[in-house]
This record gives structure tokens, C-alpha cells and sequence, in this order.
């Protein structure tokens, strides 16, 4: 199943896929995929398409969204998080890291905070154990962690996204 998702093309639309479907097996996937594309993420009403389109319920779909760590339900945040789960991180500590940023931002591995600023995810390795325990938000890496740094970092990422969203109201 790991190849189909590899090999499907992924330069067709959303839309266009969903009007030439014709029923093949398979098909389902590279329509997620097409899906995510074009909206970031699988929102309600593509899954409501595709049902339409398919005849596959929605419930099924939903199955198989859920079983494929590769899609989405919600949009990415502005600020991604990459807490490291990898060996190294986790004999240095990366759960009670995982949980602090869990509990500093209200919300669950996999999930985005409402107000559309971070999404945690975890990953397996990110490549610089010797600063163990890592994450990494976007694309900067944060080293060394603490419970009290890792907050203070994610504090000062909402305190940058309220000052530019401040500045953008003031110059408006
Ligand atoms: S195990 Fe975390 S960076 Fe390698």
C-alpha cells in the first residue's frame, strides 16, 4: 500500500481528479492526496465531495485518513513543532519536553492550537542528538532542552506572531 501512495501523481487538481473518477480501486488515496494539496489539509467538505463522487462513506474515509499518519483533518499551524522522539532525545528527557509543550499549549501531539499558531507533531530523528533533546519549530532547531526553555521558546514565537500581527493593524 506504501508504493500506491508513493506512486501516485501528484500534479493532477483536486477537482480534476474527482471528475475523472471512474471507480478504480486505488483511487481513493491519490483523491486525498489531491485533496491535501490543494487545501493543506482534508477539510470536511473534500471528504463530503469524495463521498459524493465515490459512493465510499464517509465514515470510510475517514478510516482510511486516519490510518495514513500522511493526512491531515486540520491546517498546519503558522509555527510547526518537530519534537524529536528519537533514542537519543528520549534518554534525554523528550517526553517530559513532548509534555511540557503539550501542556503549554493546550493541545495533544498531531493536533494545531486553535488560535492557528503551532502544531506539534513528533518525529524520529532530526539529525543533531548531540544537542539531545531537539525540536524543531519551522525550520530553526532548539537544543538543550529544559521544561522552563522549551516554554520561554514557545513563548516568545507567540510573543513575535502578536507583535507582527500588531504591527500589520497599526500600518492598516
Ligand atoms: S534522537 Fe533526537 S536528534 Fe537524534
Amino acid at each position: 500500500m506504501k508504493g500506491v501512495i508513493k506512486t501516485a501523481a501528484k500534479n493532477e487538481s483536486f477537482s480534476y481528479r474527482l471528475w475523472k473518477y471512474e471507480g478504480a480501486p486505488g483511487e481513493l488515496i491519490p483523491l486525498l492526496q489531491s485533496a491535501q494539496e490543494h487545501f493543506g489539509y482534508i477539510p470536511r467538505r473534500a471528504i463530503n465531495y469524495i463521498a459524493g463522487v465515490t459512493g465510499i462513506s464517509e465514515s470510510d474515509i475517514y478510516g482510511v485518513i486516519t490510518f495514513y499518519s500522511q493526512f491531515r483533518l486540520q491546517p498546519m499551524g503558522k509555527y510547526v513543532i518537530r519534537a524529536c522522539a528519537g533514542t537519543a532525545c528520549h534518554v534525554s528527557g523528550a517526553k517530559l519536553i513532548r509534555e511540557t509543550i503539550e501542556d503549554e499549549l493546550g493541545i495533544e501531539v498531531g493536533d494545531t492550537t486553535e488560535d492557528g499558531l503551532f502544531t506539534l507533531n513528533t518525529v524520529a530523528c532530526i539529525g543533531c542528538c548531540s544537542l539531545a533533546p531537539v525540536i524543531m519549530i519551522n525550520n530553526d532547531t532548539h537544543g538543550r532542552l529544559t521544561p522552563a526553555s522549551v516554554r520561554k521558546i514557545i513563548r516568545n514565537y507567540r510573543k513575535k506572531a502578536v507583535e507582527k500581527t500588531d504591527s500589520i493593524a497599526s500600518t492598516s
